[in-house]
């Protein structure tokens, strides 16, 4: 039995409230059980699996292991994908796909198509998502959240709901001018996989890099 729970217990897969990660995990670029991440793991899966600039994952990547040290009261090299679930950390508010922390489920690594569906409801089918659409959805979350989030809970995230944005559109689009094609950025949102059978890969356009992404904050702040 206490065999029976063990193996159970180490083939749990953790995983996390981004989707770039969890995406990672699933191909297997990050360890596919969600454990034991290094910075030298994320460097390398988002540069092969998303043509990712270090510069643009080294912060985030920094910020994971301090939350870890800061959690576990040890100094990590290492850290695990739902160490990020923390609400108010890194996690945040107005997200786009998942459920506010506090919002009945309490589980902000799952997929919520209800909050997925405010998005499309924005969208309205289109094919391409560009500045102006991008910006709407996003600005849609952040009133959302703020006008039914319990009181006291909601913390506006709206300079990290910018550079996610930004992210998505760079990923699935072009890295200065986004554009991003909406089928390949539902099933990456919905399934946490990336849209290789309609086309998409890593290499069609530019690296992405932390300047591009800043400057495309500047364009959607204006959108
Ligand atoms: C070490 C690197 C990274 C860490 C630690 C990290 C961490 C996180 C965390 C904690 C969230 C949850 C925010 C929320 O509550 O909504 C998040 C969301 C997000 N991340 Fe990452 N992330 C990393 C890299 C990336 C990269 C390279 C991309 C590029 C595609 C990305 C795209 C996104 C997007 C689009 C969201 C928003 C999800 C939503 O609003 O539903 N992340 N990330």
């Amino acid at each position: 039995m206490a065999v029976t729970a063990a193996l159970a217990d180490s083939q749990v897969l953790l995983r996390s409230p981004c989707p770039a990660l969890n995406t990672l995990a699933n191909h297997g670029l990050l360890p596919h059980s969600g454990k034991g991440i290094t910075t030298e793991d994320i460097l390398s899966a988002f540069a092969i699996g998303q043509n990712f600039a270090a510069d643009t994952v080294s912060g985030a990547a920094a910020a994971a292991l301090a939350l870890c040290s800061s959690e576990t009261g040890v100094n990590c090299t290492t850290w695990d994908l739902d160490m990020l679930d923390k609400p108010h950390a890194i996690e945040h508010d107005n997200s786009l796909s998942r459920e506010d922390y506090n919002f009945g489920q309490d589980n902000n690594t799952v997929f919520s198509p209800r909050v997925w569906g405010q998005v499309l409801r924005i969208w309205r089918g289109a094919e391409i998502i560009d500045f102006k659409l991008a910006n709407a959805a996003r600005a849609e979350r952040v009133a959302v959240a703020n006008a039914t989030d319990a009181p006291g809970w909601y913390v506006p995230a709206v300079a990290a709901g910018f550079h996610e944005t930004a992210f998505y559109l760079s990923l699935f689009g072009d890295p200065v001018e986004g554009n991003a094609r909406q089928d390949w950025v539902d099933i990456w949102f919905q399934q946490e996989r990336m849209p290789f059978e309609l086309g998409w890969t890593a290499t069609q356009r530019d690296t992405i890099t932390a300047a591009g992404l800043t400057a495309m904050v500047a364009k959607l702040q204006a959108a």
